[in-house]
């Protein structure tokens, strides 16, 4: 059994530009560049409304964050620490999301690099439709019709 934590942090939070300072700082950092693409989001952490955040004790490891539009959930940044990778927690953030989505009734969206192999592999494995695939893939999930494990 895992022993990470996960907690959702309002924008409105007044720990929420702490948590921000550190996920850029210590998790961000680390992701910039993939498979010779560029992840250019340093900063962008701190202009979302919703943090899902995972924790190793005290210790944030991973986060998903979020913006809540009129039409959809919008899936602005999602980054794991390298250490922490291919252990589940990117999909236990999703999935968080999508409950979120859920719970509000809108769709969930996110926008995916073509050179970033393991984010499109974990949108589709999601069953998100990539209803503009290019360069920038535009992924969307419907979610009266997900079903946790089908696709
Ligand atoms: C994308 C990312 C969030 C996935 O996090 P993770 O915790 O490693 O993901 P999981 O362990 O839950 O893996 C879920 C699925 O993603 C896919 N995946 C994850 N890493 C992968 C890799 N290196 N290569 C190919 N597929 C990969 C697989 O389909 C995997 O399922 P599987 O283990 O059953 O094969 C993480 O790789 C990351 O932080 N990337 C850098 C930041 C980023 O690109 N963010 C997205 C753009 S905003």
């Amino acid at each position: 059994m895992s022993n990470y934590t996960y907690m959702t942090i309002s924008s409105k939070s007044p720990i929420f530009n702490k948590i921000c300072d550190y996920c850029d700082k210590e998790i961000v950092q680390e992701n910039l560049t993939i498979n010779g693409g560029t992840l250019n989001y340093s900063g962008i952490i701190y202009d979302s409304d919703i943090l899902i955040i995972c924790f190793d004790k005290t210790l944030p490891v991973a986060f998903n964050s979020i913006v809540e539009l009129d039409t959809c959930i919008y899936i602005y940044q999602i980054a794991v620490k390298n250490n922490y990778k291919r252990q589940g927690i990117g999909t236990e953030l999703m999935q968080r999301a999508i409950s979120i989505a859920k719970t509000k009734k809108k769709a969930i969206t996110a926008h995916v690099r073509d050179y970033n192999e393991a984010s499109n592999h974990l949108f589709q494995k999601l069953a998100f439709n990539a209803v503009e695939p290019g360069s920038n893939t535009l992924y969307v999930l419907e979610t009266k019709k997900y079903k946790p494990g089908k696709k």
